[in-house]
């Protein structure tokens, strides 16, 4: 655990999807078909061949084959030993819907790899990534009872904005702003 993990990061990296990853991107998916729910920051269908979902995710980080109302947005995973463990989105701008729900980033991190520090190694890496697209302050938002969120949001410096219940599903939800430049 120790060589996979420092000061509370993984010691993994941010990589996007290649050709490559095919067997890694199944186990991946595997991890969330009990809980879908859980996958945040995946948008490609989960049975498409690698090579759609590569070009996809490409096409939309350039702004291109967008679905209706979206933005353009980056896709990385976190890579560690063959494995890809996390995924993690940037959206390069807010509309009133992500300003509502969603944010810029939103995460998820497989349930083999959790509590290892893959979600605050995406988050901390992704905040880099803002700075060059004029990101300066990055909206995240997050059920109050996800504590795992919570905690890796607030660690990385998210100031609470504010707490109330979501008019769309009924959750308490909180919404963070995270100063890019103070990273
Ligand atoms: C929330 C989630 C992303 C956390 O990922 P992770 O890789 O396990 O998080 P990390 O290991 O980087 O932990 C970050 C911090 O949160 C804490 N934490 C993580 N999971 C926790 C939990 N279930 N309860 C309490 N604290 C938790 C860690 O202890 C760590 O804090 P510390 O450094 O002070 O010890 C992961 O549980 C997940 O994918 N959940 C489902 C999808 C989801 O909720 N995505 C976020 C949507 S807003």
């Amino acid at each position: 655990m120790e060589e996979r993990t420092r000061y509370g990061v993984s010691a993994g990296q941010l990589v996007t999807l290649g050709l490559g990853h095919e067997g890694a991107l199944q186990a991946f998916l595997a991890e969330f078909e009990s809980n879908p729910d859980e996958l945040h920051g995946y948008f490609c269908d989960r049975d498409a061949p690698i090579e759609k979902a590569v070009a996809l995710l490409d096409a939309w980080s350039r702004g291109e084959r967008l679905v209706e109302n979206w933005v353009p947005m980056s896709t990385w995973f976190w890579e560690l030993d063959g494995n890809l463990e996390g995924v993690i989105t940037l959206r390069h701008r807010l509309t009133p819907a992500l300003k509502q729900k969603g944010g810029h980033i939103g995460y998820s991190v497989a349930k083999s790899f959790r509590r290892r520090g893959v979600a605050s190694g995406m988050l901390k890496a992704v905040l880099h990534q803002c700075q060059g697209l004029g990101i300066e302050r990055a909206l995240l938002t997050c059920s109050s009872d996800n504590q795992g969120s919570v905690r890796t949001i607030e660690k990385h410096g998210g100031l609470l904005d504010r707490e109330e219940r979501s008019k769309s599903s009924g959750v308490i939800q909180r919404w963070y702003w995270i100063d890019v430049n103070s990273h």
